[in-house]
C-alpha cells in the first residue's frame, strides 16, 4: 500500500514537471517561434512525431503528424470546392538539408536572393516540421495536370487568384501564412505565398489571419510593429520595382536587429549614385564590378533593455541611419554596409 502511494506520488510529480516544462499533449509547442533570432527549441526532435510521403514530382517530404492531417483536410477542401490541387514541396528539414538548400540557392540565384529566401541552418521554421511549402497542379484543357512548382512560376501574377483562394482557407485548418508582403522587417524574409505554418488552433489562426499584416512575431509579443512608412521618392535611374527590391533587402536585415522597431525607411535620392560611392562599394566587395548604388535611410527606436546587443544606446531614436546597396545593371542588389558612415 505504502509502495503504491509512493509510486502514485512520483507519477504525479513527473506529470507536474512535464506540464510546467510547457509540453503540450502532442509533445511539442505548436506556437513555438523559430526565426532569425530564435533557433529551434531544445529537445524538439525527441518530442516530434512525423510522417513521410512522396509528392507528385517523386520527392520524399516529412511532416509533423497533426500538421499533415490538417493539410489533407485543406487539400481536400480546395480540390472539391475550388478545383485547386495542392502538393507539398518541403516540410520538415534537418539542419544539414537546410544547408544544402542554402548552398543550392546561392549557386542558382546569388547570395542576396538566398539571404531573403532561405533561413540560416538551425534557424529555419522548417526544422519544426510545422512549416509547409506548397505548390499546386493545374488541370490543362486535355485533362492532364501541370505542376506549378518553381518559385519564379508560382509568383507569376496569373496565379495570384489561386493563392488568394488557398490563403482564405488556411485558418479553418489551423494554418497561417507566415511571410507577408511588406512585413519583412518583422519576419526577416521576403513574401512567400507558399510557406504556411501549422499552429494547431483554428481559432487563433483565424484571429491572426483576420488582421491584415499580423505576423506570428507580433501576435506572440516577440516584437512590436510601430507601423512602417516607406518613401521611394522619385528616381530617374531606378524603377519602383528596383527600389522595392532594395528595400526588401534592408528590411530582411533589419529583422535581425533584436528589439529595434523600424518606423521609417526612405530612398536617399539619385544623388547617391556617384563614382565615389561606386568605388566605395566595389572596395567593400572586390571583383564584383558593381555599376549602380542606392542608399536608403531609416529611423528606428532601440530597445529599452538591449541585453542581447549592448552596442545600442537604450531606448533611443536612431534617425537617418544609412543602408547602402549595389548591383550590376543585370544583377540583384547586394546590401554591402549599414550604419552611420
Ligand atoms: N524559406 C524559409 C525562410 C526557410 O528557409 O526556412
Ligand atoms: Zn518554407
Amino acid at each position: 500500500m505504502k509502495r503504491k502511494m509512493i509510486l502514485a506520488m512520483a507519477l504525479a510529480m513527473i506529470l507536474a514537471i512535464g506540464c510546467s516544462a510547457g509540453y503540450a499533449a502532442g509533445g511539442i509547442d505548436y506556437l513555438a517561434l523559430v526565426n532569425k533570432l530564435h533557433s529551434l527549441p531544445e529537445n524538439w526532435e525527441e518530442a516530434l512525431e512525423t510522417v513521410k510521403i512522396t509528392n507528385s514530382v517523386g520527392d520524399e517530404v516529412e511532416v509533423e503528424k497533426k500538421a499533415y492531417d490538417a493539410y489533407l483536410l485543406l487539400k481536400d477542401d480546395l480540390e472539391k470546392n475550388d478545383g485547386i490541387y495542392l502538393e507539398l514541396d518541403s516540410a520538415r528539414r534537418s539542419v544539414a538539408a537546410q544547408q544544402e538548400i542554402m548552398d543550392r540557392y546561392i549557386e542558382k540565384y546569388g547570395a542576396d536572393y538566398a539571404a531573403k529566401t532561405v533561413a540560416t541552418p538551425g534557424y529555419s521554421e522548417h526544422h519544426t516540421g510545422l512549416a509547409l511549402d506548397l505548390y499546386f497542379k493545374i488541370r490543362n484543357e486535355d485533362g492532364a495536370f501541370t505542376d506549378v512548382y518553381y518559385n519564379e512560376d508560382m509568383t507569376k501574377p496569373e496565379y495570384d487568384g489561386i493563392w488568394e483562394k488557398i490563403h482564405a482557407k488556411l485558418a479553418d485548418y489551423g494554418f497561417i501564412l507566415r511571410y507577408l508582403k511588406d512585413k519583412e522587417h518583422l519576419t526577416g524574409y521576403g513574401y512567400e505565398p507558399w510557406h504556411i505554418r501549422y499552429i494547431d488552433d483554428a481559432e487563433k489562426a483565424k484571429e491572426i489571419m483576420a488582421q491584415p499584416g499580423m505576423t506570428l512575431e507580433v501576435y506572440l509579443g516577440a516584437v512590436k510593429d510601430p507601423g512602417l512608412t516607406v518613401d521611394y521618392g522619385t528616381s530617374d535611374l531606378y524603377t519602383r520595382k528596383d527600389l522595392e527590391e532594395a528595400a526588401v533587402q534592408v528590411k530582411c536585415k533589419f529583422a535581425s536587429f533584436d528589439g529595434c522597431e523600424l518606423h521609417s525607411l526612405r530612398y536617399a535620392g539619385d544623388g547617391c549614385n556617384t563614382e565615389e560611392n561606386l568605388r566605395r562599394m566595389n572596395a567593400l566587395d572586390e571583383g564584383k564590378g558593381y555599376t549602380q548604388v542606392v542608399e536608403f535611410v531609416s529611423d528606428f527606436h532601440s530597445p529599452v533593455n538591449p541585453e542581447k546587443d549592448p552596442s545600442w544606446e537604450p531606448d533611443t531614436e536612431y534617425t537617418d541611419y544609412e543602408w547602402w546597396l549595389a548591383r550590376k545593371a543585370d544583377g540583384g542588389w547586394q546590401l554591402l554596409t549599414w550604419g552611420y558612415q
